[in-house]
């Protein structure tokens, strides 16, 4: 079925001018479990506020986990997505660290689905960015006592979304922050609990305030190894390596990231997954972040301790290849040889 639609069936918006913002759409996705069944049908609602007891477990523990996935609509009309199976894995994943029941990779992928079908007048036009999905899995029913909650809810809402950044595809100005922690070994860093995020406020509005588009965390034991930025994972470039840090347990397994490494192996560099240390960050020729919602980001400089180093960046650099092929394969403008996009139909 296509999905090419006239100028009067999209969305009434300025689609030349997307930003990586809230715009609400019409439809949501939600489905409800106890803690003791498994998740069994889902349905479509008009999208709106939903009710929570003051006592969800997610409001008074943070007992829950968030994803991100794109729709892109081809030039042909078709709807594609990018990989939502791994999305619906990593999800099971951070479920059980979390003690939650969670949906099955089909269900999770047929939700995801059925909400863009349902806000297909959303979907960007060809090349003017993205439907961006926001699945989330969170205790909702009450408990005072600190245990898992009763009551869980999946849902997915949606939003039209542009370039991440506010450079847009500019180079990032990144700051390698060693006072604050994202995460520790051990805890929650490595899947995508909705309680990363909120404690790397503080180190990201500081930033930003000094200038800065992200903050880089080092690891809270010997604050000298790159772990990730706030909402991205970090790669670096010497020469014909690349590099990124491995997926020990406080570093999130991108679904870009593990994208990146492939193509990057493709096209004939070598891949490292392993300890990066600040020094050899600083010495790389070029570093770039990876993430649903950032795609693939130059990053033109790193400031640590005070001292600022420029890195390649442009139409030279690999970080600019890679993210051609990507974004090639995620708008099916590049033939998708590795059975990555899905196409909603
Ligand atoms: C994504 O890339 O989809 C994320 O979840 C990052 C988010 C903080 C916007």
């Amino acid at each position: 079925m296509l999905h090419n639609l006239s100028d009067e069936e999209y969305a009434d918006i300025d689609w030349d001018n997307l930003k990586f913002g809230l715009m609400t759409t019409d439809y949501m996705y939600m489905m409800k479990c106890t803690k003791e069944e498994n998740f069994q049908q889902g349905q479509l609602s008009r999208y709106g506020n939903i009710e929570l007891s003051p006592a969800a477990g997610v409001l008074n523990y943070g007992q829950g986990l968030f994803e991100g996935t794109k729709a892109y609509r081809k030039e042909d009309g078709r709807l594609l997505l990018f990989r939502p199976d791994q999305n619906a894995v990593r999800m099971k994943i951070g479920a059980d660290r979390m003690c939650m029941p969670s949906p099955s990779v089909d269900q999770f992928v047929d939700a995801v689905k059925q909400t863009v079908l349902a806000n297909k007048r959303w979907v960007p036009p060809a090349g003017k960015g993205s439907l961006y999905l926001r699945p989330l899995l969170i205790g909702s029913g009450p408990s005072l006592g600190l245990a898992p909650a009763p009551e869980y809810t999946f849902l997915v809402y949606a939003s039209p979304v542009g370039n991440y950044f506010k450079e847009g595809l500019a180079p990032l100005r990144l700051y390698v922050d060693d006072e604050f922690n994202r995460a520790s070994p051990g805890g929650t860093g490595g899947v995508k609990t909705i309680s990363n995020y909120a404690p790397v406020l503080k180190a990201l509005n500081r930033a930003k305030n000094r200038g800065f588009s992200d903050v880089l965390y080092l690891d809270s034991v010997n604050k000298r190894y790159v772990e990730e930025a706030s909402a991205c994972n970090v790669f670096i470039v010497k020469g014909n390596l690349i590099s990124t840090p491995a997926t020990n347990g406080t570093i999130l397994a991108g679904v870009t990231r593990r994208s990146i490494i492939e193509l990057a192996c493709d096209i004939g560099y070598e891949v490292e997954e392993r300890g990066i240390s600040v020094e050899e960050l600083m010495d790389a020729d070029e570093v770039f972040c990876t993430g649903t919602a950032v795609v693939v980001a130059p990053v033109g400089s790193i400031t640590y301790q005070d001292k600022r180093v420029d890195f390649r960046t442009g139409s030279e650099a690999v970080c600019q290849k890679l993210y051609s092929t990507l974004v090639g394969i995620q708008q099916g403008v590049i033939e998708d040889n590795k059975g990555w996009t899905v196409e909603i139909d």
